[in-house]
């Protein structure tokens, strides 16, 4: 039997597969549900599906794989899996780019982590068979096990809340707002793939033991990590991420600005219309809220929905942008408390906080 040794990025896809995290797909794309997920969003059956999931592989490899047969998983020295290899297929790597991405320049960094996988893709339907123990498994939960904490919970409404960041107040103000409207929130920060200066996990979780601990009433949230590779595809990756909080039993999923988004790759609200477009078909009802900022005139987070100011006396509206905290974190100074709560900013005294590296 052909084995193939799986990276990280790898193996976490195959596990979230497994797990239905990832559902309908059962396996890994082949050629037709890739062309289709690039071209129109959608699996070949109909449904809404916006990013590529693939097996990678390199030519050597990708020459020794016959379709019809099935190829061991290995990570760490386990074998974690099986996929029935449907097919071997490559693409023109700048075309798909262009439109997963919207762009196939290099310095984007998920057109980048694109390009440094294999040539080849393997398509099929794969197995999970073990799993691997990892450094955030301990908080991390199935989504098996959010179904069941949700109804143990008694929530019937349930709003996901994605992130990569440590909790600054235009996130809390987010997650606040949703508050309102479902029965519980579902924090659930992503510990995978992240490119360099991107925050740490350990930080993310510091920040966010240090939010629930100082805020929110513990009986109204979930928390748990989510580990896969963060795409850097903006609106694609907001319904990716919605479609996978559905297979975690959320009936709502959070969608504010520039999400998922890098670099100024992406309109500030395109995920709001991407969204918008499958509104009904994604099985979880999107949540859009708009950009909070702080108002020195109103002295509170506010929206443009609820201040006056942001029209009338722009100068005293401060945005919140979580590319100036990390600037400010990485520096010696420090977020203003009406940005970051203070006990979140000590919460990261002695940390590693970036991702120094960019990972396979
Ligand atoms: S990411 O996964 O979308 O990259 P991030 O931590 O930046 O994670 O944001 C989490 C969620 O909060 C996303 O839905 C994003 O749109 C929203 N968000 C982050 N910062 C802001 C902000 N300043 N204003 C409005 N929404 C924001």
């Amino acid at each position: 039997m052909t084995e193939i040794a799986l990276n990280k990025r790898q193996y976490l896809e195959l596990e979230k597969i497994g797990l239905g995290a990832l559902a309908p797909l059962e396996g890994f794309m082949t050629e037709p549900a890739f062309t289709s997920v690039v071209g129109r969003m959608r699996l070949p059956s109909g449904e809404v599906f916006p990013l590529p999931v693939t097996l990678d592989v390199d030519r050597v490899t990708a020459d020794q794989i016959v379709p019809g047969r099935t190829i061991g998983l290995w990570y760490q020295g386990t074998r974690v899996g099986e996929v029935d290899a449907a097919d071997v297929y490559t693409c023109d790597k700048v075309e798909v780019a262009a439109q997963v991405y919207g762009t196939s320049e290099r310095t984007h960094a998920g057109v980048a982590h694109f390009n440094r996988m294999g040539s080849h893709f393997v398509g099929g339907r794969a197995r999970l068979l073990d799993r691997v123990r990892l450094e955030f498994s301990d908080h991390e939960l199935t989504p098996a096990q959010t179904r069941v904490a949700f109804a143990e919970r008694g929530w019937s409404t349930i709003a996901g809340f994605q992130t990569r960041n440590v909790p600054h107040r235009a996130h809390e103000y987010l997650q606040r707002t949703a508050l309102e409207v479902v029965d519980g929130l579902f924090i659930q920060p992503l510990v995978g793939y992240k490119k360099r200066g991107d925050y740490q996990p350990l930080a993310v979780l510091a920040g966010y033991r240090a939010l629930l601990e100082t805020c929110f009433p513990p009986e109204r949230v979930l928390f748990g990590v989510l580990s896969t590779s963060m795409r850097y595809a903006g609106p694609r990756e907001a319904v990716f991420h919605a479609i996978i909080r559905r297979n975690y039993g959320c009936t709502h999923f959070v969608v504010g600005r520039d999400h998922a988004g890098v670099g100024g790759y992406y309109g500030k609200y395109a995920a709001h219309q991407l969204t918008r477009r499958f509104d009904g078909e994604l099985g979880i009802e999107v949540l859009r809220l708009s950009g909070p900022f702080y108002c020195r005139a109103c002295g509170a987070i506010a929206t443009e929905k609820t201040c006056r100011h942001l029209v009338e006396q722009p100068e005293v509206t401060h945005e919140i942008s979580g590319s100036d905290m990390r600037r400010l974190l990485s520096g010696d100074g420090q977020p203003a408390p009406e940005l970051m709560r203070p006990e979140v900013v000590s919460s990261l005294k002695g940390l590693r906080l970036f991702v120094e590296e960019d990972e396979a």
